[in-house]
């Protein structure tokens, strides 16, 4: 009798620590994205083994993620406890999200399930879940050269309507909900909410939280390979066949400034719906710029053409001005013979208060408003 519970009992721990420990990833049908995860360097190592362990197809791709400078090589030697943001592809499915594809890691000499999760992969998973996912019946029977697919946690979520890149941070003992939505640009009820927790007593050190990054916005038109192309700010990415680099940097100059004073709740859902960043009286649309990377491609022999029609002599990336008025050559898109190109209008600079971009927006209504900040001030004062 004994020996039929054991299976039960484990196969039950099993499921209870990977309930504690994947993020929720709901999207109806299988879906897959762009997504990140921060490990955190075991022993001095460099971006060439980094790159390995995690099966990252190109090292451009990591150099993106951390923005590092494109000349760095793989031997950029990187110390012990630091931590890289490595670039995954996720797969949401079932009501959870894993890496799908990479990394596959094949087994060494002395190796066991718990060193590879616990040490060699810093936590970001429980070894509970390779066995998991690799059908591992036995934990402690694995064979060296057997290659395991390590299902690290990762979303494809978008959050409170905006598209969004999930980061799994690691956890640093003592460090608080509000420390961590302050580092990376995020608030403490969004961090709570997604993760399933209620308090900073809920939030375990050495575990992976999901932090969701904002993105730039793009031009990306939904039949493009790319679609929805989400680069997380301050950071690089390649793609077109690696035709086309595009930067998310809220310092350059895509950056769109409109004051409205003072928001009402749709006006807030509208705008972070068309992906604006609203900071305090104002809100931001920070826009992904691309340009040639003048890279040789992966698929094609030579890049198409990524001129905007109608506006010749203008490449991806190139703008010219009118007065205020602004016209960009954007990245839209590629398939498998197109690199589409889409001319953005900007007359954000003809005026300090600039035209709100809905017609939800303009339908503000300043009494409502400041009614509606009242009573959540005061919400928050007397709870
Ligand atoms: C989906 O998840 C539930 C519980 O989270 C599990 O019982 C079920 O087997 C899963 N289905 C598949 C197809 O993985
Ligand atoms: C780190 O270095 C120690 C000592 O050399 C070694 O035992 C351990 O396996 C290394 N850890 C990883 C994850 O490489
Ligand atoms: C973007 O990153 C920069 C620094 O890299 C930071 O100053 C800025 O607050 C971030 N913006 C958002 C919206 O997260
Ligand atoms: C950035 O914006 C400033 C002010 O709008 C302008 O003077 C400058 O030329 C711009 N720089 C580039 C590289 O477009
Ligand atoms: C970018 O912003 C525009 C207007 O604000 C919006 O219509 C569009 O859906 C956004 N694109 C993405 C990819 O979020
Ligand atoms: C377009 O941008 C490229 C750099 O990406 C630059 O070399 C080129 O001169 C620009 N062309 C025009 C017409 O501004
Ligand atoms: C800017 O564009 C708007 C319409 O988009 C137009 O009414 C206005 O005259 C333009 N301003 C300049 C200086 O070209
Ligand atoms: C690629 O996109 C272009 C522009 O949208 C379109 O004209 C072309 O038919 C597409 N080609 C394929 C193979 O889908
Ligand atoms: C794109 O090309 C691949 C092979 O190169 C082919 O399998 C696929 O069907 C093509 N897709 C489209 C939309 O033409
Ligand atoms: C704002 O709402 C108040 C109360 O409903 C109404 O009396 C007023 O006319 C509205 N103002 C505007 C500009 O719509």
């Amino acid at each position: 009798m004994g020996f039929a519970l054991l299976p039960v009992l484990v196969s039950v721990l099993t499921i209870q620590y990977s309930a504690a420990q994947s993020f929720k990833c709901s999207s109806s049908y299988p879906s897959t994205c762009h997504a990140l995860v921060g490990y955190i360097t075991v022993n001095n190592t460099n971006l060439g083994a980094i790159q390995s362990l995690f099966s990252v197809k190109n090292l451009r791709s990591l150099l993106g993620a951390n923005n590092l400078p494109l000349n760095t090589k793989r031997s950029y030697a990187i110390p012990a406890q630091q931590v890289i943001k490595v670039p995954i592809n996720c797969l949401c499915n079932n009501n959870t999200g894993t890496s799908s594809g990479a990394p596959i890691y094949t087994v060494q000499p002395g190796d066991g399930l718990y060193h590879i999760a616990a040490e060699v992969f810093s936590r970001l998973l429980l070894f509970q879940q390779i066995a998991a996912a690799n059908n591992i019946r036995d934990v402690n029977l694995i064979t060296i050269g057997d290659k395991l697919k390590i299902p690290l946690p990762c979303s494809c979520d978008e959050v409170d309507g905006q598209k969004v890149v999930h980061y799994a941070h690691m956890v640093k003992s003592g460090s608080s909900l509000g420390e961590i939505a302050q580092e990376f640009g995020t608030n403490e009820e969004t961090l709570a909410r997604i993760n399933g927790i209620k308090a900073d007593s809920d939030l375990k050190a050495d575990q992976p939280i999901d932090v969701p990054l904002k993105a730039c916005n793009s031009s990306i038109s939904g039949d493009s390979f790319d679609f929805p192309l989400l680069a997380a700010n301050g950071t690089y990415l390649f793609t077109a066949n690696g035709c086309v680099k595009c930067m998310c940097d809220a310092a350059n100059n895509w950056t769109k400034v409109y004051i409205f004073k003072p928001l009402t709740i749709s006006g807030i859902l509208a705008l972070q719906s068309a992906n604006f960043h609203i900071i305090y009286n104002y809100a931001v649309l920070v826009r992904l710029h691309c340009e040639p990377s003048q890279n040789k491609p992966s698929k094609w022999d030579t890049c198409p053409s990524m001129k905007c029609q109608g506006a010749e002599g203008l490449s991806i990336g190139n703008s010219t001005a009118a007065g205020c008025n602004r016209s960009t050559c954007s990245y839209a898109g590629f398939n498998n013979s197109t690199i589409m190109t889409t001319l953005v209008q900007d007359s954000s600079s003809c005026s300090r208060t600039a035209s709100p971009p809905s017609n939800d927006v303009s339908r503000i209504n300043s009494s409502w408003d400041c009614l509606f900040i009242l009573v959540v001030l005061c919400f928050h004062l007397f709870q």
